[in-house]
Parts: structure tokens; C-alpha cells; sequence
């Protein structure tokens, strides 16, 4: 099932929008903010019951989707919804998602998870492919305003807030041209997917929290080490990136 609906959206974006990069961007990002959103839907309905509260996930999975929604915003900023049949592909995209892992994280929220892990690390190889066919040129354009205000200018708590394990300092990216931006664009999926992996975690209700919790406990091990082995395949392979050994 997860990995019918990965696939399904990968042979989308394969199929009709390889040559349109960024609709593509668009399409994804549209997309893979969903599930995000979806998370905040169920666990909001769990705290209004009163079922299971939990204040961290809510923050961390809404920053996830704050994140997502700037990746959009610098999408159309350079053009990726110009087209009517983009938006339709993405939006109807957008709702039918929306409403699968909606039911997938009422039954299975770790499948949720894996389902999300899986998008994000297609968005990370998506970016990076991006970033080696046309860094050069991505160097000599200028970074959207969009992109300045949200890693430079603004209010940089939702921008640490879904960097989970960055235990002791986040990430300030340079954003000095076009280049810059997608590179803190793919750095921004691997962190997602770090997310995801420690949301799959047996005991990460009890132990995984938003990293501007006071007195915050340190990620255990084995969540550290799940994450590290996970991830160090998917960095081996990128241009240029931060360690994503945890410290
Ligand atoms: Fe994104
Ligand atoms: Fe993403």
C-alpha cells in the first residue's frame, strides 16, 4: 500500500514533468506537504478528545508543513504554477492524499511515517539531481525574496523548530543566489527524513521532542543510530551537504 502511493506519485512526476522542472517542484512540494497536514488534523482530533496529547508532535509536524510550504512558495515564485493543468494535477493530487494518510495515521501511524520517509528521500535525490545538472547556472541567478526572508530574515523558530536532531545548533544556510537556496531546499528534505525515521522509532512517543523543549533529554541512542544508518547512504551521494553524523 505505501509503497503503491510512493510509486504512483514518483511515476507522475517521471512521466509528465521530467522535462518541466520547476511544475515538477510545484507538483511535488504541493503534494508531499500533505501528509504533514494530515498528522496535524489526527493528533489534533486525539487532543480534542483527549485521547493522547502531545504538544511537541503537533509543533514539530505543523513546522514540517510551515517548511514544505516555503519549498512551494519559492516553486511558484519561479514559475512552477503558471499553468492551470499544473495546479489541477497538484491540488487533486493534494486531496486524494490528503485523505489516505489520514485513514493510514489513524490505523498505522508508523506506515504514515515510513510512507512520508520514502516521499521525503525522493524529494532530497530530486533536488540533489537538480543541484549537480545545474548548479553553475542555478549560481549565476538570484535567490527569490521568498527564500531570503524564510532562512535569513524571519522568524527563524519554525525554521529550527523541525530541525529535531540538531540537538545543539541549527542550521543557518547562506542564501546568496539561486544555488544557495536549493541547497538549503535538499538539506531541508534530509531533515525530514531524520524526522520520519524517529517518529517510526519503537519508543518515540515517550522520548522524541521538539527541539525548543526546555531541559530537552538528549535523542536516545538507538534512535541516533537508526537515523544515522539510514541517512549516511542517502548523504554519500549528494554534492555537497552537512554531516549527518548526530553529535
Ligand atoms: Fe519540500
Ligand atoms: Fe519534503
Amino acid at each position: 500500500m505505501i509503497r503503491i502511493l510512493v510509486n504512483f506519485l514518483e511515476a507522475l512526476l517521471n512521466t509528465f514533468y521530467r522535462q518541466r522542472i520547476y511544475p515538477r517542484f510545484f507538483v511535488l512540494e504541493t503534494i508531499a506537504r500533505v501528509p504533514y497536514f494530515a498528522y496535524t488534523s489526527v493528533l489534533h482530533l486525539y487532543e480534542t478528545m483527549g485521547w493522547w496529547r502531545k504538544s511537541d508532535w503537533l509543533k514539530i509536524h505543523f513546522a514540517e508543513s510551515w517548511n514544505e510550504l516555503h519549498h512551494l512558495l519559492i516553486s511558484e515564485s519561479l514559475g512552477g504554477s503558471r499553468y492551470a493543468i499544473d495546479r489541477f494535477v497538484a491540488h487533486a493530487g493534494a486531496f486524494v492524499y490528503y485523505w489516505i494518510i489520514v485513514g493510514v495515521y489513524i490505523m498505522a501511524p508508523r506506515s504514515a511515517y515510513h510512507f512520508m520517509q520514502l516521499v521525503e528521500e525522493h524529494a532530497y535525490h530530486t533536488y540533489d539531481t537538480f543541484l549537480k545538472e545545474h548548479g553553475e547556472e542555478l549560481k549565476k541567478l538570484p535567490a527569490p525574496d521568498i527564500a531570503v526572508k524564510y532562512y535569513r530574515e524571519g522568524d527563524l523558530y519554525m525554521f529550527e523548530e523541525f530541525q529535531t536532531t540538531h540537538p545543539t545548533e541549527f542550521r543557518r544556510p547562506k542564501i546568496e543566489n539561486l544555488h544557495d537556496v536549493f541547497v538549503a531546499v535538499r538539506d531541508d528534505e534530509l531533515e525530514h527524513v531524520k524526522t520520519m525515521i524517529a517518529c517510526q522509532q519503537p519508543d518515540a512517543q515517550e522520548t522524541f521532542h521538539s527541539p525548543h523543549t526546555a531541559n530537552r533529554p538528549a535523542i536516545p541512542q538507538s534512535i541516533a543510530d537508526a537515523i544515522n544508518e539510514q541517512t549516511t547512504a542517502i548523504a554519500r551521494e549528494a554534492v555537497e551537504t552537512e554531516p549527518v553524523e548526530m553529535t
